[in-house]
């Protein structure tokens, strides 16, 4: 589906590559569930990024209707739209960056891992392709439960022969996003000069924000304390109980993100110092992945930093992280393995 089909694919894809020679960066980038309640915002937030040549839209439904509408907006990025898993392997040919918010959502009374049934298959397939026809591409993974969801692409990627652990990048962005935004509010400040890291995982108690971190350096109570850290943890349950069976986070998902992806393209340009919490293969700890602030770089996640110094809470909060987190990395692993 050529966003213009008028103009045919090849004059379109020229336009994109003399963008790119002119000086202009432009990557190629992919969203597998680009149809859905987080891919339309996404697919449109990534059409505005003047770092992105060339937009391809995959879905299993409602692909051409999304690409045809984004592919009207008048910014440089080339839209192209595939639909179903016989034009999965041209969706991904040739891409820099592949962004995955295919998957069911949760319903209240759902936790994450109860969407593990359905999309880690879901995810398996979609990774098969990747290590088949953009082996390179760094991967964002957004599709829930994101704490297995990681260990089930690392699996597939070995099984092929092209797993990268630079490459990919379990997406917890959202996590920082509700962080600097809750915690903006109890100090009375904008959330755009908030900086919280969030560390552990993407699931209740292994959301672990660290507060005693916060840039500006401030403190809080042991009640603020505790107040925050339940909140970050319970943001998006807090989202699917007021969505009401609707579906969970999608808008500020989308927003969350693009600005992780954005860093990506930027660590992929080779600007200097970017720097994101994601859930990564990891050192900083005994299990085989962890979240935490990662360097972003030309090849990907190219530096992963250890924790810093933590109060009495936050060890308290990382011992119970890491019990829940092994459980779900092994789960993931052994979908593939056995
Ligand atoms: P949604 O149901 O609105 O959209 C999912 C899309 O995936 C649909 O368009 C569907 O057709 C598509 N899809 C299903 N199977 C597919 C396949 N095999 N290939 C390609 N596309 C396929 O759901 P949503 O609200 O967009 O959420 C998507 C996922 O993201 C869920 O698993 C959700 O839990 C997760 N999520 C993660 C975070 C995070 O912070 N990492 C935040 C919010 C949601
Ligand atoms: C979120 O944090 O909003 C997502 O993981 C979706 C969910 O199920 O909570």
């Amino acid at each position: 589906y050529p966003s213009n089909p008028q103009m045919g694919e090849g004059s379109m894809l020229e336009r994109a590559n003399c963008r790119a020679k002119g000086g202009a960066p432009g990557f190629k980038v992919a969203i597998l569930g680009a149809a859905g309640g987080i891919g339309q915002p996404l697919a449109m937030l990534m059409k505005i990024n003047p770092l992105v040549s060339v937009l391809h839209l995959y879905d299993v439904v409602n692909a051409p209707g999304v690409t045809a509408d984004i592919s009207h907006m008048d910014t440089g990025a080339v839209v192209r739209g595939f639909l179903g898993q016989s034009q999965l392997e041209d969706a991904l040919t040739g891409m820099d960056l592949v962004i995955i918010p295919a998957g069911i959502p949760r319903k209240p009374g759902m936790t994450r891992d109860d969407l593990f049934k359905i999309n880690a298959g879901i995810v398996r397939t979609l990774c098969e392709g990747i290590a088949k026809c953009c082996p390179n591409a760094i991967v964002n993974l957004i599709s829930n439960p994101v704490n297995s969801t990681v260990p089930i692409a690392a699996e597939v990627f070995k099984k092929a022969g092209t797993y990268d652990p630079k490459k990919l990048l379990g997406v917890t962005s959202l996590d920082v996003v509700r962080a600097n935004t809750f915690v903006a509010e109890v100090l009375g400040l904008d959330p755009r000069e908030v900086e919280v890291p969030v560390v552990g995982g993407h699931a209740g108690v292994t959301i672990l924000p660290l507060l005693s971190q916060v840039k500006p350096p401030c403190s809080f109570t042991q009640e603020e304390t505790e107040y925050l850290t339940k909140r970050i943890q319970d943001g998006g349950t807090e989202v699917v109980e007021a969505k009401k069976g609707a579906g969970s986070a999608t808008l500020s998902m989308a927003y969350a993100a693009v600005k992780f992806a954005d860093a990506c393209l930027k660590g992929l340009r080779g600007d200097a110092g970017v720097v994101a919490c994601a859930f990564v293969a990891s050192q900083v700890t005994e299990l085989p992945f962890f979240a935490s602030k990662v360097r972003l770089g030309r090849t990907g996640a190219e530096e992963v930093y250890q924790l810093g110094p933590l109060n009495e809470y936050e060890r308290i909060g990382l011992e119970k992280a890491k019990k829940e987190l092994a459980e779900s990395i092994q789960k993931g692993i052994s979908f593939i393995r056995n």
